[in-house]
This record gives structure tokens, C-alpha cells and sequence, in this order.
């Protein structure tokens, strides 16, 4: 599901506000979440009719808590962070066809615009990359003018951190996308159930979309309400790999989504419910099911709380819970995933660690004073952990990898 980038072999540290390793130089610059700057670049052949290039930047997001929650009509609190996708858009109205590049793909992919059709050419895109881009188009309808797309990203492969949904948001934007940030997340994250086919919340399309600098955005998916809550600078966000590469397609993610609405049948929507309707359940997964949704709705609103009133032990004992709650009634975890939890338990200076977004492999986020040895701790998991079985999606390069992140601004249009 994830848009891979090409990743350095060697774990490594990003200071605050700079780019990750592997970053092109259409990225430097980038202050505390703060949206890069594009210098204007000219491309080399550029036709005498095409028209000014259009750029688009979008961060990926980590969800701090609140996971499995956004379909159930409950609430999360993640935040957008400073990696994410730029793209320039030469538009060239004399062509249908859409040429992209990737700074992640070895080889570029080419889109017919006229000959997308929803749920029917689609599947017939190919590379799948490609899909994310061609579906936006799809559903933003009308998009018919091709030229050349150029992407490169910041975001790391199959890590939970929204990738497809900030590659989503770019490209709609690109292509002039104007009106508020809640349709544009609509409009995004259905391009995203077009171009795969799993039937994703809304969280990751809204967080990229809505954010802003500095803080967390506590979400009610029921209300559809958002807030602005401040993290505090007084500690560091940080999001450490697995080596487990992600993918949703392999349908648990959908597995799971329909075992909550299943419970939602007997007890209304989860995120609306009480521990007090948990008995009414008899199956008794579906009761664990629910009980996580349930009691992580409890745990967002407890966090909110602690953050404002600077209570990071309270919150980072939230985030340990919420993990544990994710491993064991809802089952998202992996043994890397909760091998990296324990590790992150045991390293001083960290207040709180659990598995963040859908789960199944990707990154653990952790709160972490100033200053914690996360490299150590990295180190210390590449030492005792190693996946059991060969796994086709495990990576050794990405393993204990890790980036100290920024509350950063949602997507903008650049220019
Ligand atoms: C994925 C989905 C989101 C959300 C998370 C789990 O990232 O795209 O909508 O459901 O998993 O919290």
C-alpha cells in the first residue's frame, strides 16, 4: 500500500528539522515544521507551450494515539511530521498523458488521463505506485491535461507513516485541488479505497491535509471535529522502524474493520460505546475487538490531557497501555513490533512507546526526553530481535532505523 523510497543501509539520527538522508535537493532548507521551499528549477526540456509548473508538498503523519479507532466513530490524536512528498507538476494541455518519476522508482511510469475509468481501468494501471496518482485523478474528475510529474520523497517504505495518503494529497493538489481541508481528505482517502481497494478511515488523509506546526490534532471522527493540541517542545517524538515493511492489502486491515462493524451490530458504533456494553457481546473476539476500540477512545482523551497539562509520564504510560491493548485484544501487532516496545521500555529517558497506524509490521512512536539514547536502544533490538522466518518483508537496512520528528504543517501548494 506504501510508497516505497529508497532508504540508507545505516540507521542514523535526522536533527530536528532537517532532511532525512536520501533527500534531494529539492528538500533542503526545511525548518522546524515548517513546509519545505522549493527553489524554483527549471526543467530541462520543457515545451514552449507547456504551462507554469504547479508544486505540491505533503507531510506523512504518525499517529501518537488512537489507532483502529477512525472507523468505529472514535477519536485519535496523530500528528503530520517533517518528511513527506514534493512534486512538481508540468502541465502540458497538447497531451492526455501523464509522465511520472520518482526519486523511489527505478523506472518511471507513464498515465493515459482519458482512459481512467473507477474500478474499471484502474486495475490495469501499472507500475501499482502509479495507481495512487491516476486514482486521485479519477476521482477529482476532469483531469485530462498530461505532462510531467516529478516526485521525490522523504517518507520511509512500508512504515505506517502514510505515504500513499501524503502521495494522495500532493497529487491533488498539483492538479488544483481548491476548497477546505476536511473535503480535500474526503476526496483523498477515496482515491485511496480506488486505488487498493482497503477500506481505510479517514485519519491519515485528514491529518495530512489539516494539521499544523507545533501540534497534535485530536480528531472525533463522529463529530468530525478537530483540535489543535500543543505537543510539548520539552520532549521528542520519535518513530523507529521494525524492519517489518507494512502492507494493508493482505486483508487483516479489512478483516479487522469488519469484525468492529460486526460488534457494532449488537452495541452501536465502538467509538460511541461503554465498557458497560462490552457483556452484550458473546462472541468472545468481538468483545476484544470492541474493548480495544473502547478503552483506546478512553486513552485519546486521557492523553489530550496529559500532554496539556504537560503530564508525560501519565501519557507515555497511556501509549504503553494503548500498545499492549493494539498486541492482545486487537491483535495488529507483530513479535519485532513488541520486542521494539520492550526494548523502548527499558531505555531512560523514554516516557511511553507503542506500535503506530494499522499495525502488522512498520514503526513504533515513542516519547523520549532530550537526549535518550534511541541509538543505543536501536542497537540494542538489532541485537535481539531477528524475524523467525524469512520474512519477504522484513529489512535488515530498516530495522531499528529511526527519525526524531516535528509536529509539522499539513499540505500546501508551493507555488
Ligand atoms: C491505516 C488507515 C487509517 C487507520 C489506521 C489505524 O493507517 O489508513 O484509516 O484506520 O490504519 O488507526
Amino acid at each position: 500500500m506504501l510508497w516505497a523510497v529508497t532508504t540508507t543501509s545505516q540507521p542514523h539520527v535526522d536533527p530536528p528539522g532537517q532532511p532525512a538522508a536520501g533527500d534531494s535537493a529539492t528538500l533542503q532548507g526545511a525548518g522546524r515544521g515548517e513546509t519545505p521551499g522549493a527553489a524554483p528549477l527549471r526543467r530541462s526540456g520543457d515545451a514552449a507551450h507547456a504551462e507554469p509548473r504547479r508544486s505540491s508538498w505533503a507531510p506523512g503523519r504518525v499517529n501518537l494515539i488512537g489507532d483502529h479507532t477512525d472507523y468505529n466513530e472514535g477519536t485519535a490524536l496523530p500528528m503530520a511530521v517533517d518528511l513527506g512528498v514534493l512534486m512538481h507538476l508540468y502541465p502540458d494541455p497538447e497531451t492526455s498523458i501523464l509522465s511520472i518519476t520518482s526519486d523511489a522508482q527505478s523506472a518511471p511510469a507513464e498515465i493515459d488521463l482519458t482512459a481512467l475509468d473507477i474500478g474499471e481501468n484502474l486495475s490495469r494501471v501499472t507500475p501499482f505506485w502509479a495507481r495512487y496518482i491516476a486514482a486521485v485523478c479519477t476521482v477529482m474528475g476532469g483531469v485530462r491535461s498530461g505532462g510531467t510529474l516529478e516526485i521525490t520523497s522523504t517518507l520511509p517504505a512500508g512504515a505506517g507513516l502514510s505515504s500513499s495518503a501524503a502521495l494522495e494529497v500532493a497529487t491533488a493538489l498539483a492538479f488544483g485541488y481548491e476548497g477546505d481541508p476536511m473535503t480535500l481528505a474526503l476526496l483523498t482517502q477515496r482515491a485511496e479505497h480506488v486505488a487498493t481497494g482497503v477500506p481505510c478511515g479517514i485519519m491519515d488523509q485528514l491529518t495530512v491535509a489539516a494539521a499544523t506546526p507545533g501540534n497534535g490534532l485530536l480528531i472525533d471522527f463522529h463529530t468530525m471535529s478537530l483540535a489543535h493540541v500543543p505537543i510539548p517542545t520539552s520532549v521528542d517524538v520519535v518513530v523507529i522502524h521494525s524492519g517489518e515493511r507494512r502492507s494493508l492489502a493482505a486483508g487483516h486491515y479489512a478483516e479487522r474493520r469488519a469484525e468492529c462493524e460486526a460488534a457494532a451490530v449488537s452495541i452501536g458504533p465502538l467509538g460511541l460505546a461503554s465498557r458497560l456494553d462490552l457483556p452484550a457481546l458473546a462472541d468472545p473476539v468481538l468483545r476484544r475487538r470492541a474493548r480495544h476500540v473502547i478503552t483506546e477512545c478512553e486513552r485519546v482523551r486521557d492523553y489530550a490531557r496529559a500532554l496539556s497539562s504537560g503530564d508525560l509520564i501519565g501519557a507515555g504510560q497511556l501509549m504503553f497501555e494503548s500498545h499492549r491493548s493494539l498486541a492482545e485484544d486487537f491483535e495488529v501487532s507483530t513479535p519485532a513490533l513488541d520486542a521494539m516496545v520492550e526494548v523502548l521500555r527499558d531505555t531512560p529517558g523514554v516516557r511511553g512507546a507503542r506500535l503506530t497506524g494499522a499495525g502488522f509490521g512498520g514503526c513504533a512512536v515513542a516519547l523520549a526526553d532530550h537526549g535518550a539514547r534511541i541509538g543505543e536502544a536501536a542497537e540494542r533490538y538489532r541485537q535481539i530481535y531477528t524475524p523467525s522466518t524469512r520474512s519477504a518483508a522484513w529489512s535488515a537496512s530498516l530495522a531499528g532505523r529511526y527519525w526524531i520528528v516535528e509536529p509539522s504543517a499539513g499540505a500546501q501548494l508551493i507555488s
